[in-house]
């Protein structure tokens, strides 16, 4: 077991990706801590506590913080997997509220959860952050435009969280998923889909388990040379 005696924390573990990153380190040996939105706890298929934590409120993030400072204040893990789709298209339509909603989960949601968790760690050991950004912080679909400025965030967020603390233990990683089956797609218009399938080279859609893999390799001391890295899991889609 590649995680044994690490503390992992893991946001938008619900379902879907986040829960796929929460099973797969608890399955190799780390304690984990799963937080999402909701207040009941989903079942899972291994041993993992659940919190609830809306990442984009500041109070919820000092809850989860008390709660580590009452064990031994320290947090080896932090998977960022909580994000939410758009519901506007392009820039000409996009509301204030929808761009405002998007970017407190998507992009301050990772910065309060990278904030809870580094300041928690300096000067006390490693931790590695693997933030989950997408095909679309690193490149243009149409529409979209909040979603876009978010996971853009969250990737050059990942590379100065890198940079900064390279000498002090701390490495972040960032992975970028194409295509994956979970709810966030199945409820998106299926043309959209189409058109993201149809231009992936593998020609088809891609498991959270999948994602999860590349979160338990940047999480474990596997990659403890790797930091600041940007990992496409995408079927070839940002090879092209
Ligand atoms: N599925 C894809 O194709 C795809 C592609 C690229 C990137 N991503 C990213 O992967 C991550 C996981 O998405 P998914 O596909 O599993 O979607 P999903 O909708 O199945 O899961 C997202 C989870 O985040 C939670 N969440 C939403 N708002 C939250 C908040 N304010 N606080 C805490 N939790 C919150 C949801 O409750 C849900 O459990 C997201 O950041 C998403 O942007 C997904």
């Amino acid at each position: 077991m590649k995680l044994q005696g690490k503390l992992a924390l893991v946001t938008g573990a619900y379902r879907g990706i986040g829960r796929a990153c929460a099973e797969a380190l608890a399955r190799e040996g780390a304690r984990v801590i799963a937080t999402d939105i909701f207040t009941e706890a989903p079942s899972y298929d291994t041993d993992i506590l659940y919190r609830q934590c809306d990442v984009g409120s500041e109070t919820d993030w000092e809850r989860i913080g008390r709660e580590i400072d009452a064990g031994d204040g320290k947090i080896d893990i932090l998977v960022n997997a909580a994000g939410v789709a758009p519901t506007k298209d392009g820039v000409h339509d996009v509301t204030m509220a929808d761009w405002d909603f998007i970017l407190r989960v998507n992009q301050t949601g990772v910065m309060l959860g990278m904030r809870m968790a580094t300041a928690r760690m300096l000067g006390k050991g490693s931790l590695s952050i693997v933030n989950i950004s997408s095909i679309w912080g690193q490149v243009a679909g149409t529409g979209q435009i909040a979603y876009h400025a978010s996971k853009g965030a969250v990737i050059n967020m990942t590379r100065n969280v890198a940079v900064t603390y390279a000498k002090q233990g701390i490495r972040a990683n960032v992975i970028l998923p194409g295509l994956i089956d979970t709810e966030m797609v199945r409820v998106q218009k299926p043309e959209m889909n189409a058109a993201t399938l149809a231009l992936t080279p593998m020609g088809r859609i891609g498991r959270p388990e999948e994602i999860a893999d590349g979160a338990v390799f940047l999480a474990s001391d596997a990659s403890s040379f790797v930091t600041g890295a940007v990992l496409p899991i995408d079927g070839g889609f940002t090879a092209q």
